[in-house]
């Protein structure tokens, strides 16, 4: 079954409020929804293998970052959950990578490893003055991109601003997902640099990260499905 291009994001503190949220996608297709360290720390991997199993793609956004033994092990026992995507960190380099990949193969595992490049919270000074890193955030976000392509990476997380640039320079499977999603006329909370649903697709994202847009609408089946029919 093809798998929806809008991820949603469910960061909700407990269990609960995750089965009540998803309670409400009754009847619907089960969306593709993203966990990441708020939920999984609190619910385990039980939980996440269990919807699995009722349907739900799954996108665990656990940025795994250490050496390359440990994240080459790490990612065997992720295998065990049936996951679809899970994200690792760029910076981690091409062995780690590597590594990550190799066990994903040797399972043959359709999990699909998605780097993640620089984060929306870097800025320039910080890149530059803090991590050491020359260049602009837009150049190292493309390095990392071709470096995690190169070490068997599937895609990347990065901005819609983003996407163009990075599906410019590497092959056309290589994935780019984009967080930092926004309705039009919406509040932007805390992400920087945003774009809407329909705008990210024509730049290349080929999945949407969204969360509050979703997670805190008075109705979110309605603006799930508002935003599917956008694109
Ligand atoms: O609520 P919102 O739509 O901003 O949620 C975006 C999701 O994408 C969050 O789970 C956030 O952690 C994640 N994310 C992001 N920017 C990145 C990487 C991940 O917003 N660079």
């Amino acid at each position: 079954m093809e798998k929806s291009p809008v991820i949603i994001a469910l960061d909700l503190p407990s269990q609960q409020e995750a089965e009540n949220f998803l309670d409400r996608f009754q009847g619907a297709e089960k969306p593709f929804i993203k966990i990441g360290y708020q939920l999984f720390y609190r619910v385990g991997p039980t939980w996440v293998r269990e919807k699995k199993e009722q349907g739900y793609s799954i996108f665990l956004d656990l940025k795994l970052h250490d050496i390359p033994n440990t994240v080459q092990k790490g990612v065997s026992s992720l295998l065990e959950l049936g996951i679809d995507f899970l994200t690792i960190h760029a910076a981690g380099g091409s062995e780690m990578i590597r590594a990550a990949r190799e066990v994903i193969d040797q399972a043959q595992s359709n999990l699909q490893l998605l780097a993640v490049t620089q984060l929306t919270s870097t800025d320039q000074t910080m890149l530059n003055n803090e991590l050491g890193i020359p260049g602009t955030i837009a150049e190292s976000v493309v390095n990392y991109a071709l470096l995690a392509e190169k070490a068997g990476a599937h895609g990347v997380i990065c901005s819609a601003q983003e996407a163009k640039s990075i599906k410019k320079s590497t092959s056309g499977s290589f994935l780019a997902v984009t967080p930092g999603i926004r309705l039009a006329g919406t509040d932007v909370q805390d992400q920087k640099r945003v774009m809407t649903p329909a705008l990210a697709i024509e730049n290349g994202a080929d999945y949407l990260v969204v969360g509050r847009p979703i997670t805190q609408a008075a109705d979110p089946v309605a603006v799930y499905q508002g935003i599917l029919e956008q694109i």
